[in-house]
């Protein structure tokens, strides 16, 4: 069984609806920007690079659709509808990421001798629609570096991961980043085993890693948030290894809510702790992890379940949907299509292999 976030064909866009998960399978067609800004909100389709390919995809959708007189309308058009993708979730950068991409490529495009309007548009869908394959290749990079570094440190023992959220094929256009890594190793035959989160309040962990790891018969074991340090100590983790939403110049990490208490518990436990995040999550325009804007949402997601309140009328909430993990816990190193860094040097390793 393929698990697969997202369909698409040209003109056609659909993604399955993630807030049915685990109990209905249901895919909804999106017919634009607009719908793809509240599936993205909504966490109807969430994880960083899948959030950035629903977000593009739905902009070429439109674009087919749409004729236009001169290149300057598509480019206003583009650039209108890419802030607007931009502004559904503040804190992963990889729709800020491509929009900004695109919107450099594109605009060269359009300084071109000769572009009309109709070409510089199918010239920007084709571009769009190349994202998804270029996701997929790049989470499978990640898998091999991830899953050969791991094993190198196990010198031959079977290994046991502990992973935080969803970063699978759910989370991404297909393989997944951290749970790619997991893949990797269970392809390896290297795996014994695989512990991962609840991740409360959301659940991505019950219910979307849980689902991948039964739908792809990957031994997988699910663990309240608060068992993790229990865990460690009791269950012989070899790494803990998650993704992440932003990574910044000084090798901070922003990922799911969460991902810091684990780095803590690891680093009490000596556990090496990973985080696999696509190059285009890496984001040197912020120097540390105090200025990546941490997206807060709704309370009813702490205070119900389901529809049914089961916190106490009255009480004040704080729901961060993430948290920043400081560099210097990140002690594994950072998992890219690239290679493993040390996460203080990542800033450097991307510099040179992007010169
Ligand atoms: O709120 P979510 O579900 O979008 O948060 C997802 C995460 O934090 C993931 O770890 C991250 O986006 C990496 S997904 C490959």
């Amino acid at each position: 069984m393929v698990l697969e976030a997202i369909h698409y064909r040209r003109g056609e866009l659909s993604i399955l609806n993630q807030l049915l998960l685990p109990q209905s399978a249901q895919y909804e067609t999106l017919g634009g920007v607009r719908d793809a800004w509240h599936a993205i909100r909504d966490m109807k389709v969430r994880g960083a690079p899948a959030i950035a390919a629903v977000g593009c995809l739905s902009l070429a959708v439109e674009l087919v659709h749409k004729d236009f007189s001169t290149t300057e309308e598509v480019a206003e058009f583009v650039h209108e509808k890419l802030q607007c993708l931009v502004s559904a979730r503040p804190t992963a950068v990889n729709m800020a990421r491509e929009a900004q991409e695109l919107e450099v490529v594109f605009r060269e495009m359009i300084r071109k001798e000769g572009s009309t309007a109709t070409g510089v548009r199918d010239w920007l869908v084709t571009k769009i629609e190349g994202i998804p394959e270029r996701d997929i290749q790049v989470n499978r990079n990640i898998g091999q570096h991830g899953a050969r570094h791991i094993i190198a440190r196990a010198r031959d023992q079977k290994v046991v991961i502990l992973t935080h959220c969803n970063t699978g094929a759910l989370a991404t256009c297909g393989y997944g980043t951290a749970l790619g890594v997991v893949r990797a190793l269970h392809e390896a035959g290297t795996l014994e085993r695989v512990y991962c989160t609840e991740t409360r309040p959301y659940n991505q962990g019950a219910r979307l890693t849980a689902y991948e790891l039964v739908a792809e018969g990957i031994p997988g074991t699910l663990l309240a948030d608060s068992a993790v340090a229990f865990a460690m100590a009791q269950k012989k983790i070899t790494a803990v290894v998650v993704g992440a939403d932003r990574i910044v110049a000084n090798g901070d990490v922003a990922n799911k809510l969460g991902t810091f208490s684990l780095a803590l518990a690891a680093h009490y436990h000596q556990i090496p702790f990973y985080v696999a995040a696509p190059s285009s999550s890496w984001d040197p325009k912020l120097p540390c992890g105090s200025s990546v804007v941490i997206e807060e949402r709704t309370a009813a997601e702490l205070t119900h379940i389901n529809g049914q309140r089961i916190a106490a009328q009255g009480i004040d909430v704080w729901n961060p949907a993430f948290d920043i993990t400081p560099v210097n816990l990140i002690t594994g190193g950072i998992i890219t299509e690239l290679g493993v860094f040390p996460a203080a040097n990542l800033t450097a390793a991307m510099l040179v292999s992007k010169s």
